[in-house]
C-alpha cells in the first residue's frame, strides 16, 4: 500500500475499496459467462457471434486486472475465493445454460447493462475525491458501453437474417 498515495483520496477509501472489490467480482463473473459462452454458442452466425464474445472475455479480465491493481495500491485485498465473488458481485452471473445465440446475447447485454450502471456510479463518486481512480474508472466505461452496442448489433443483424428468410 502506498501510505501517501491512500491519503490523497478525498472519500472513505475502505468504502472505495468495497465497490471496487464489487466491480472486480463483477468482472471475473462476466469473464468466465462470456468465456463459456463462446464454447458452447450454437446457431446462426455462431462465428461472428463467438468472436465477439471471446473479445469480450479478454477485455472483462483486462478489466478485472485494471480493478485489482487499483485495490492493492490502495491498500486493499482483491476478493480472494471464486466462492466471495457471490458475495460481492453488483449483476451476479447468468449460466448460459440455454446455448443458442440469442439468448446468449441477451444475456450478455443484460450483464453490459448493469456493469454501465455499476462504472458510471463509480465514476460520479470518484471524480472530484480520486482522480486517479476516475481516470481509471472511464476506459473501462466506454468498454462496457462499446460492449453493449457491439452485442445490440449482433442481435439485430440476428434478427434481420431471421426474419429475411
Ligand atoms: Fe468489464
Ligand atoms: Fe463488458
Amino acid at each position: 500500500m502506498g501510505t501517501k498515495g491512500r491519503s490523497i483520496v478525498g472519500m472513505d477509501v475502505d468504502e472505495l475499496l468495497a465497490l471496487l472489490n464489487r466491480a472486480f467480482a463483477d468482472e471475473w463473473l462476466a469473464h468466465y459467462q462470456y468465456w463459456l459462452g463462446a464454447k458452447l454458442a450454437k446457431g446462426p452466425m455462431k462465428d461472428g457471434v463467438i468472436a465477439e464474445l471471446l473479445q469480450h472475455a479478454a477485455d472483462e479480465m483486462r478489466h478485472a486486472d485494471l480493478v485489482s491493481n487499483r485495490i492493492i495500491q490502495l491498500g486493499g485485498t482483491p476478493v480472494l475465493t471464486p466462492q466471495d465473488w457471490y458475495k460481492h458481485t453488483n449483476c451476479g452471473y447468468d449460466a448460459p445454460e440455454d446455448p443458442y445465440v440469442r439468448v446468449l446475447l441477451e444475456q450478455n447485454i443484460k450483464g453490459e447493462q448493469c456493469a454501465i450502471g455499476v462504472y458510471d456510479a463509480l465514476a460520479k463518486k470518484t471524480r472530484d475525491t480520486d482522480r486517479i481512480t476516475y481516470e481509471l474508472v472511464l476506459p473501462i466505461l466506454n468498454d462496457e458501453i462499446q460492449h453493449e452496442e457491439d452485442l445490440q448489433a449482433l442481435l439485430e443483424d440476428l434478427d434481420l437474417m431471421v426474419k429475411r428468410q
